[in-house]
């Protein structure tokens, strides 16, 4: 079954644990957008934010960082359950060897301009691809629908990883995701724009 993961750069910070609380029981992950105002054009949190969340869900931190390295043992000691590090930024594969180190999930996402080939000499030191469906850094962009296909080629592919997509996901194109193969959704806008965030998470469950 599918796993929504809200995106909790979509909340409001000031009210942060609140959001959380609240998305949590019907959400399988908690998404974190980590963004250091190098690798994309925008800087959002920590890992002492990250921190601060752990226990209300399972932690899917996103590294939208130059250099994952310097920070993977940071998040993955803020309980993180999952880490993902783009293949576009420093040493990827060193990242998930490091990653992995944790007993954790690792991830290796993939923008939307970059040929799908890039991931393939390091894709078996991956259990999930982060197909992005926006260029990084910003919520509330619109979806590129190019991403069905590419879920569905990454799946026939890889039928062995798990596949997550992120950026402009929402309940008008969750059940084609699911369709093609998408095993964890992320949800920014969507869910937190919404009045009723759960009612969001449950219309894109059922695709
Ligand atoms: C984009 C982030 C996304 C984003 C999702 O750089 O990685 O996780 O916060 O937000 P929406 O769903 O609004 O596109
Ligand atoms: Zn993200």
């Amino acid at each position: 079954m599918v796993e929504i993961a809200p995106s909790m750069l979509g909340a409001d910070f000031g009210e942060m644990r609140k959001a959380a609380e609240l998305v949590a029981p019907e959400s399988g992950y908690l998404h974190m957008d980590v963004m250091d105002g190098h690798f994309v054009p925008n800087i959002t949190m920590g890992s002492d934010l990250v921190k601060s969340l752990n226990g209300i869900g399972p932690l899917d931190v996103h590294l939208m960082i130059t250099d994952p390295c310097d920070f993977i043992d940071d998040f993955a000691n803020a309980g993180a359950e999952i880490i993902s590090v783009h293949i576009e930024a420093n040493n990827p594969k060193e990242a998930l060897e490091l990653i992995k180190k944790h007993n954790i999930k690792a991830g290796i996402a993939i923008n939307p301009s970059t040929p799908e080939e890039a991931i393939d000499s390091i894709v078996d030191y991956a259990d999930i691809i982060l197909v992005m469906s926006v260029e990084p850094g910003y919520c509330g962009q619109s979806f590129y629908e190019g991403t069905i296909n590419r879920v569905r080629k990454f799946k026939k592919k890889y039928p062995s990883k798990l596949i997550e997509v992120d950026g402009g996901v929402s309940a008008k194109n969750s059940q084609q995701l699911i369709e093609a193969g998408a095993d964890i959704l992320v949800a920014g806008s969507a869910v937190f724009n919404s009045d009723n965030p759960i009612h969001i998470i449950k219309l894109m469950k059922q695709g």
